[in-house]
């Protein structure tokens, strides 16, 4: 099932501990300045600079390329911001918590700088904190300022004493945040009731589950005219990793983006259920989905 709208209300109109799963990569904060984080933020801010050369496009306060003077009013107006963004997370988390079943998994993608706040949100809506996952993407350009080279524009004469330093690292790696609606007594009773809770931790080579995924970033993947798709093959990875597979497991991702966990679902045979708030990226999911040949169910 595909849903427009926004998800904090479309979630509300879901039955109650129906759903088994969560995948999810809402938008990270970097997007979004204003107080909407609705996507038309990011349109507006790509639209003033589609001709220019900037190679990072949505920048967050606090990234080091938001600009400004980093006086006291910058740094309150970034702590308001990041206020606000868990507020948001919370509403949602709210919601996806009253619609999992005990025991759900609820994995969020996330970037370093924000990850903590989702999981507090995430955690003030009633989830059980169980790790961060590190997806290495092995990319990142690194997003901040090179001290040389700016002091270079000036003509300053220390310049070359500045040669390596850097105000921020090359970001390797996204977070996966996991979370847990908690379990009715413990994890066999609760598997036994609801199907969920435990995570298939042994790979087909034998080896024990890191939490460390990598090896999924793949540059040549189809971007679908979509900002921030994930790899087809780490999400998939997720589902086999977090959901036993049954003919009435639901997988849900209230920030569908392209449709990739929807798609990664129904290659599986899983049950899926996708939000969307932009009516441009409903087209490419049903395209998608159109593509995907469906297996069948097996319990
Ligand atoms: C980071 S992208 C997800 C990309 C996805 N993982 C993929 O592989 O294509 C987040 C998506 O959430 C959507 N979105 C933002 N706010 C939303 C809301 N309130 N309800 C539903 N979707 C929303 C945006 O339009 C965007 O497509």
């Amino acid at each position: 099932m595909i849903i427009h709208g926004d998800c904090i209300e479309e979630l509300k109109k879901l039955e109650s501990n129906s759903v088994d799963t969560i995948i999810t990569d809402p938008p990270y904060n970097y997007e979004c300045i204003g107080r909407q984080w609705d996507n038309k933020e990011i349109n507006r801010r790509l639209e003033r600079i589609k001709n220019s050369k900037t190679l990072v496009k949505n920048i967050p306060y606090g990234s080091g390329l938001a600009g400004g003077v980093r006086n006291k009013r910058w740094y309150e107006r970034n702590y308001r911001n990041i206020i606000e963004y868990t507020q948001w997370c919370k509403e949602w988390g709210q919601q996806l918590f009253k619609i999992c079943k005990s025991g759900a998994p609820v994995a969020v993608f996330n970037s370093t700088r924000t990850v903590a706040h989702v999981q507090v949100a995430l955690e003030d809506a009633g989830f059980y904190m169980r790790d961060i996952l590190v997806y290495r993407r092995h990319s990142g350009i690194p997003k901040g300022l090179n001290l040389k080279r700016k002091l270079e524009k000036m003509n300053h004469p220390d310049a070359e004493k500045w040669e390596g330093w850097h105000t921020c690292f090359r970001n390797e790696w996204e977070a996966i945040l996991l979370v847990q609606k908690p379990l009715v007594k413990n994890y066999w009773e609760t598997l036994q009731r609801t199907g969920v809770g435990v995570f298939k931790t042994i790979n087909e080579d034998g080896s024990f589950q890191s939490n460390i995924l990598e090896g999924y970033y793949n540059k040549s993947e189809k971007k679908f005219a979509h900002c921030t798709v994930k790899p087809l093959e780490l999400i998939k990875k997720l589902i086999l990793t977090l959901i036993p597979k049954s003919s009435d497991n639901i997988v849900l991702d209230p920030f569908a983006g392209s449709g990739t966990t929807l798609v990664a679902s129904k290659q599986l045979g899983y049950h899926y259920t996708g939000i969307e708030i932009e009516s441009e990226y409903i087209d490419i999911i049903d395209e998608r989905l159109n593509s995907v040949y469906l297996p069948s169910l097996t319990k």
